[in-house]
């Protein structure tokens, strides 16, 4: 199979959260299963270019696009440079626009800089589909992911297919339907298309769903209605979408009968060789699950590392997350506290624009507190030794599509403490609870709560810690138990080839 995933995100070059991580993780997958794959991404600015084996310059093309010109859209084109190159021995098409004529991708990050990002998805999504035609690449699948690529569809079986663009089936995965890429009719035409080619479209579509704003046109709908199969990232929070709410007004458009049999939940992985507690450089002490002392130095060497009290007993409670209200920002910050209520160590590190609130503890009344350490900021190296470190991990989020903090967290023995939603459900049942199955391997593996509210919190986090202090020697089983777990992307990657194989055959 020839396999093109179309993204915004790559791990490690370009990531801001788990999207890049399964975007690698699942082309890694496939590609020591056999198949081709590429993945094309934004040639952002703040690439950084050392990181980017055999990096060349492919070709120069113009891109179609739409501009505002005195308040008129203006349809046109961009000069547009292709790059080949290998991210983590992947090959990648990179594309960049000529910066002399905008600002599209530049800055020192990937989202929140200067330009307009949905005039750079959807020139990005309509340049990668030209550069497509133009090389003369036939691809059996394109496997789109999120908001950002969502037009891709719409304009492939608008324009594309009839061109010469003959093979390629689509796959989309929504990884966040938080986020459903709203533009007005105008704006579409940033595509380099008349922007009311969409309008006409998105008004057949309102027919069949509720609750749409007539303004805007949502680009994941279209997405939705023009992939040959959608894919969320687990099981449960494909259930919440059809039913529970997850979705919004989107659901109404996943559940149409017609709809509904293209759409499966199917669990991320992680990838295992990047975080592997035997191998990973970044740890003070390598260990495994017969060979588990390591696990202990780790704490000590964060511990100290981090200037707080070095005591092996405390249980140490960590959380790698965005700081956003998805990740339940107010039960992270109930269970600092009741952490060191309870006589636990607490180590967070978080970005995001909810950041404020946890600096101003760290700089205020948790200041110089030997038991805590917040610190708002990403880094890649710290978070392999915190979660090596950690005796827990907390995720209290609101929704999780799938999650892979948890994951990773249980590769290095940390024990999940989460709210029972979404990916979080399927992965984490807890010691406590009956109504697991004994013959899954996520059965017993941690502790879990259902409210929004600090009493459900306490409920998971009082019984874990307590069970650390009272039990360690069983603790120590659970711990070494879920380092056991098979959270490989071996699975899902076969669940994917074989919808690769059912829609290429259409
Ligand atoms: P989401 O994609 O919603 O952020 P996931 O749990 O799927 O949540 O993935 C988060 C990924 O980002 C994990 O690999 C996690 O380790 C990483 N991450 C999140 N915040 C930070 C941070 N501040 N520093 C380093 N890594 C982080
Ligand atoms: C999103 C979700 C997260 C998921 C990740 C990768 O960022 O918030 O739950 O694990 O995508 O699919």
């Amino acid at each position: 199979f020839h396999i093109i995933h179309v993204t915004a995100e790559m791990a490690p070059v370009a990531k801001v959260g788990g999207l890049a991580d399964v975007v690698t993780g699942l082309a890694k997958a496939c590609l020591e299963r056999g198949h081709q794959v590429e993945v094309m991404l934004p040639f952002y600015e703040c690439l950084p270019e050392e990181e980017i084996a055999d990096l060349q310059h492919e070709l120069d093309f113009d891109a179609p696009k739409g501009a505002m010109w005195d308040g008129q859209m203006r349809l046109g084109s961009l000069r547009t440079q292709a790059f080949r190159g290998r991210i983590d021995g992947i090959p990648v098409i990179l594309l960049r626009p000529d910066w002399r004529e905008c600002n599209i991708f530049q800055g020192n990050r990937i989202y929140g800089g200067s330009y307009n990002e949905l005039e750079a998805y959807l020139y990005f999504s309509r340049a990668c589909l030209e550069y497509l035609l133009i090389s003369g690449s036939q691809p059996h699948i394109l496997h789109i992911h999120e908001w950002q690529t969502s037009a891709l569809p719409l304009l492939y079986w608008d324009k594309y297919h009839n061109d010469g663009l003959k093979r390629p089936r689509i796959v989309l995965t929504l990884h966040n339907l938080d986020n459903s890429g709203e533009c007005r009719q105008e704006e579409f035409a940033f595509t380099g298309l008349p922007g009311e080619m969409f309008a006409t479209i998105d008004k057949a579509l309102d027919e069949r769903t509720i609750g749409h704003n007539p303004e805007r046109l949502c680009l994941l709908k279209g997405a939705i209605i023009y992939s040959n199969a959608v894919t969320t990232v687990s099981p449960t929070y494909a259930r919440e979408s059809l039913s529970g709410g997850a979705a919004g007004w989107l659901q109404s458009t996943l559940a149409k009968p017609d709809l509904r049999n293209k759409f499966q939940g199917v669990l991320n992985g992680i990838d295992t060789a990047a975080w592997d507690p035997a191998e990973d450089a970044a740890l003070p002490a390598p260990f495994t699950a017969d060979q588990w002392q390591g696990k202990a130095l780790c704490k000590r060497y964060l511990q100290m590392g981090l200037g707080m009290e070095v005591d092996p007993a405390k249980p140490l409670v960590v959380c790698v997350t965005r700081l956003v209200p998805q990740k339940g920002i107010h039960l992270i910050r109930h269970g600092i506290f009741r952490t060191l209520e309870q006589g636990g160590q607490f180590v967070l590190l978080g970005s995001g624009h909810a950041d404020g609130e946890f600096r101003s503890l760290a700089e205020g009344q948790l200041r110089d507190h030997p038991d805590v350490r917040l610190l708002t900021l990403y880094n890649e190296p710290l978070s392999h030794i915190i979660y090596a470190a950690g005796d827990f991990v907390l995720v209290p989020s609101m929704f999780e599509p799938c999650g892979l903090t948890q994951l990773i967290a249980m590769r290095y023995g940390t024990i999940p403490v989460v709210r029972s939603t979404g990916g979080l459900a399927d992965t984490v049942k807890d010691v406590d609870a009956s109504e697991g199955d004994p013959s899954s391997q996520w059965n017993a593996n941690g502790y879990t709560f259902v409210g929004i509210d600090e009493g459900s919190l306490n409920y998971a986090l009082d019984r874990a810690l307590q069970h650390y202090r009272d039990q360690p020697e069983w603790w120590a089983k659970l711990s070494q138990r879920v380092m056991r777990i098979d959270s490989s992307w071996d699975l899902s990657a076969a669940s994917y080839v074989t919808l690769y194989k059912q829609i290429a055959s259409y």
